[in-house]
């Protein structure tokens, strides 16, 4: 299938504009500016968009266009730095500037070939120092702002376009449109739905895989379950997925996880490890040592199963990763914008690793995995689950993780999370928990003094995580789950809901 490829020039909208392309169904790959045309060629690009950047074309060391690009014949939309960038090496001018235009701007379009349909006023989302003050020889101006002359210019004949603006933000309304516009310029194929990404991941599968077989970890989190799905499509029953049962889930989950996958067809060992991972934390207080417990503990139990299905039906020559394409931006880093996520998987690969790696999921987006997810019939209440962390309640579980304190929290949790669904406020959060803090105080219950834990509630609006705000569930709500909790939970006595945002919080207690 043929692409778009998204040159990085630091901006951090470059993932956004990726996105927005997946959303025309055009598959779009990110890459870094010293890209090979080789490169290019091999992702099948038709058309190349030069992303924006903090940095000035002036500055020393600015990252410059990718060699060759402008012989290629390819067609390229390029914004706001990419279009400084454009301009200069075409022979127009770009002024530096130290004052910057930010935020939104009334754009007046000319028409051309990106604006046709959007002629006239529309608001546009601007952010930028320089600009272009001539433009190359060839091109035309194709919208104006108060500030900008040229906001936007093209020459259509050669198939080069650039915008000052960003086209990818919602702030921009009708950046779609333009986008949509430069697409239907480069003819590139607009087929990037689940079913192709399916197809083309199960062909790609087979085509590596062979005759032999895949083993894949399966932690009950959407991600696993559903490259479990994928990879029964592709090899059935060469597919040997284990569930390793850390006994850190919610109330009821894995046993759901399993039966879905088992109603689809996936043959899964089931291991239950809960007593093998609540001696690893036994003692535990520290949240990173949480983490590095329950890491290591998955590596052994996994391992001693996958030894003994090896022992049993014979030689694994693969290992199946649930990796995610924002997973595999922010590992090539460098050329990525600022926000480098630390890696939450659980466990890390032994060094001895004996198995060759499969990412079947390396190029999609977690929503794009939950197309997937639909296509194969996962059933809508497991695939549209909050995100839930590898080490599962044990960090939600403040100070020493017992089989005690889980139990009281997996019940608070079920309260919190099935009256959210009931009320039907559970989309209105992007993730939504309960904490057992290590927190008892005085209450009042009947008759009596009772000396009982304090729990949290949190639910928080997000678009991926990285910064989030409190979800403003509605107070009758709130007291309604709370009766619910104190008279079902007789550990707990006190419920507080958390009005953080992250930044400053983050969204896990831990
Ligand atoms: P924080 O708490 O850092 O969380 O604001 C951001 C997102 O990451 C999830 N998270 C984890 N996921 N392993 C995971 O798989 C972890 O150790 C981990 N810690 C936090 C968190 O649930 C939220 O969605």
């Amino acid at each position: 299938m043929s692409s778009i490829v998204v040159i990085d020039y630091g901006s951090q909208y470059t993932r956004l504009i990726t996105r927005r392309l997946r959303e025309l169904q055009v598959f779009s790959i990110i890459e870094a500016p010293d890209v090979s045309l080789d490169t290019l060629r091999a992702h099948g690009a038709r058309g190349v968009i030069l992303s924006g950047g903090p940095r000035s074309v002036y500055a020393p060391g600015a990252p410059g266009l990718p060699a060759g690009l402008l012989d290629s014949g390819l067609p390229i939309l390029a914004i706001c730095y990419g279009m400084h960038l454009l301009a200069r090496a075409l022979g127009g001018e770009v002024a530096a500037s130290d004052a910057r235009e930010y935020g939104k701007a009334v754009l007046t379009s000319y028409g051309g070939e990106l604006f046709d349909g959007v002629e006239g006023e529309f608001v546009a989302w601007m952010s930028h120092g320089d600009s272009v003050i001539t433009p190359p020889p060839g091109f035309v101006v194709t919208a104006s702002t108060a500030d900008t002359q040229v906001a936007a210019m093209e020459d259509a004949s050669a198939a080069r376009f650039a915008l000052q603006f960003h086209p990818e933000v919602r702030h921009t309304p009708k950046g779609l449109w333009v986008l949509e516009r430069f697409v239907a310029a480069t003819g590139v194929d607009r087929a990037w739905t689940s079913e192709h990404i399916i197809d083309h991941a199960v062909a790609s599968v087979r085509e590596q895989v062979g005759e032999e077989r895949v083993l894949l970890g399966i932690s009950g989190g959407v991600d696993s379950s559903t490259l479990g799905l994928l990879l029964h499509r592709a090899i059935g029953p060469r597919l040997v997925a284990v569930f390793v049962d850390h006994g850190l889930l919610r109330l009821g989950e894995a046993e759901e996880v399993e039966r879905a996958l088992r109603s689809l067809g996936v043959d899964l060992s089931v291991v239950d490890a809960s007593e093998r991972f609540l001696e690893a934390l036994a003692g535990v207080t520290d949240p990173e040592e949480k983490r590095k417990a329950i890491g290591n503990a998955f590596i052994e139990v996994f391992y001693a199963e996958a030894a003994r299905v090896q022992d049993e039906r014979g030689d694994i020559r693969f290992l199946a990763q649930g990796t995610l394409y924002p997973d595999v931006i922010e590992s090539a880093g460098g050329h990525g914008a600022a926000n480098i996520k630390s890696h939450h998987n659980v466990g890390g690969l032994p060094a001895d690793l004996r198995f060759e790696l499969i990412e079947p999921f390396r190029t999609l987006f977690k929503d794009e995995v939950r197309e997937v997810a639909e296509a194969l019939g996962m059933p809508k209440h497991l695939r549209d689950r909050h995100p839930f962390p590898g080490p599962g309640l044990a960090i939600r579980c403040l100070g020493e993780v017992t089989h005690e304190r889980l139990e009281v929290l997996r019940r608070v949790d079920d309260i919190f999370i099935s009256s959210l669904r009931e009320f039907g406020h559970y989309d209105d959060a992007w993730q939504a928990l309960a904490v057992l803090t290590p927190l008892r105080s005085v209450g009042v219950m009947g008759d009596g003094r009772t000396y009982a834990n304090t729990v949290a509630l949190r639910a928080v609006t997000s678009v991926d995580g990285m910064t989030a705000d409190w979800a403003r569930l509605p107070h009758e709500f709130l007291a309604t789950v709370s009766n619910r909790i104190v008279n079902a939970v007789s550990e707990v006595n006190r419920v507080v809901y958390d009005i953080t945002s992250k930044p400053p919080g983050t969204i896990e207690w831990e």
